[in-house]
Formats: structure tokens, sequence, C-alpha cells
């Protein structure tokens, strides 16, 4: 039988359920999102261990702001905390991390902390842990659109000369590859604005298990399924036999 891509190069995980664990224990939201803290270093370890190069997770969407300041203050602490408790964790697994999303939303000393994690990681050269954190796609895709507008105001480009490589190219994480798998916990099936240009060929795999129940035989389920799919990027399946024998196991 033919099978295809062994394994993604970039894994996007959007983290859902937290608080719906939490409310099935009768315990407060919040509970649920400490308790997610160990899917997240579990997740980490998986794909740090199986060569993985990117694991993306979606800790807080732009819209999160909306929650109740509680919560939002909650999440915030616990942002903090996580990165203070698990650099040491990052650094002994060899895993450098970087935060994508709009950070100047953040209070000076969580900005503080977050530049210092990404520091004392950077010069780690295994698996590349990206959170979003105040992060949107359409934020993404509008921050390219001033940026390419600002060159065009300044004479450095035509507006006609702009090209989908050169938005690729301004996006938050442009060295980096595409997401191959995306993941999404909690039940839901949408996207939630989560990168939006980036997963334009991204495998989807939707979960019901709630994100503090993702553990790493969750992980292989996604990575199972992952393996199964033929990815055409709008070829035939003929085609695609044909270009990747190296891909064919008998
Ligand atoms: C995801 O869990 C974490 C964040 C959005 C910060 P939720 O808090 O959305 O959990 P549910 O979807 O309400 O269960
Ligand atoms: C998406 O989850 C954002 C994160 C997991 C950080 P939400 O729970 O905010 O998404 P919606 O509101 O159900 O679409
Ligand atoms: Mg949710």
């Amino acid at each position: 039988m033919t099978k295809y891509p062994r394994l993604p190069r970039h894994v996007a995980i959007i983290m859902d359920g937290n608080g719906r664990w939490a409310q099935k224990r009768g315990q407060p939201r919040y509970a649920g999102h400490k308790a997610g803290v160990k899917s997240v270093r579990t997740s980490v370890e998986q794909c740090a261990k199986l060569g993985i190069e990117v694991l993306t997770l979606f800790a807080f969407s732009s819209e999160n702001w909306k929650r109740p300041k509680k919560e939002v203050r909650m999440l915030m602490e616990l942002f903090m905390v996580a990165l203070k408790k698990e650099v040491k964790r990052l650094n002994k697994n060899n895993v450098r991390l970087r935060i994508i999303g709009d950070r100047s939303a953040f209070d000076p000393a969580l900005q503080k902390k977050i530049a210092e994690s990404e520091t004392a990681t950077a010069e780690n050269t295994g698996l590349v842990l990206q959170i979003a954190a105040n992060y949107g796609g359409r934020w993404d895709i509008t921050q390219v659109a001033r940026q390419l507008a600002e060159r065009v105001k300044a004479g450095e480009l035509e507006s006609s000369q702009i090209t989908e490589s050169m938005i690729a190219e301004t996006l938050s994480f442009a060295d980096l590859p595409d997401p191959d798998l995306f993941i999404r916990t909690g039940g839901e099936q949408r996207i939630s604005n989560f990168m939006l240009w980036q997963t334009a060929y991204t495998e989807l795999y939707f979960a019901d298990v709630l994100w503090p129940d993702f553990d790493a035989e969750a992980f292989e389920g996604a990575l199972a399924s992952f393996r199964q799919r033929q990815r055409r990027f709008g070829k035939t399946g003929e085609q695609i036999d044909q270009e990747t024998p190296e891909n064919t196991e008998e």
C-alpha cells in the first residue's frame, strides 16, 4: 500500500477545551488552564523525541481578551509562571522557544519575561516551540499589509511587484515551514483565527478529547491519521505517486 509523508515537519495545535474540562469537575475554568500545562509538556517532549522540527501552540487568541477580566488575568499569570518554570526543562530538551503575536499588549513584566525566555533558549538546536499569544491570523496578514504598504510608500517597491512569496516572507514566522498538521482538541471544528495564510495546505485533524486529557496516545492518533493522507497540492494522486517514490512503503 502506498503511504505518504511519514512525519510532519511542523505541527500546529489549538489547545481547546480547558474550561469544559474544569467545569465537568465542578472546578473554575482556571483549573482547566492549569491542568493543560501538563499536556503542553507531553506534546513538546513527544515532538522533541520524534524529531519534529516545529510545534506551534495556540495559547491566547487576539479575541480571547473578550473573556471575563478575571479569566484573562489568570491566563496572563499562568503564562508568566509557565515561562518562569519551564525554561530549564526546555533547555534540557534542546528546545528553542519563540512567542508569536502582538506582544505589545502584554504587561511590561510579561514582555520582559518573554524576551528573557527566548534569549535563554536561543542557542538550542532541536525543536522550535512557538507559542501563539495575542495572535490572530488576521492580525498577522494585516501587519504584512502595513509593512508592504510602507515599502511602496518609500518607493522601494511597486504594488504590482507584490508576490505571494513576498507576503509569506513578511508573516510572523517566515523562516519556518508552514504547518503540515493542524490539531484542534475540544471537539469544535473551526480555525478560530489561527494561522490563516499558512494553513492553506495543512492537513486538519479534530479531536473530541479536551486539551488537559490530550496525552501521548492521543497525539500519536493524530500522527497516525496524518500518515494515512495523500497531500496533493492541486495535483492528481497519480502524479504524486510518481513524484515521491521515497515515500512509498511496500
Ligand atoms: C482553550 O480552552 C484555552 C484558551 C482559549 C486560552 P478554553 O478556555 O477555550 O476551553 P473551553 O473551550 O471553554 O472548554
Ligand atoms: C481558540 O479557542 C483559541 C485558543 C485555544 C487559544 P477559543 O475557545 O477561543 O475558540 P472559539 O471562541 O471557541 O472559536
Ligand atoms: Mg474554547
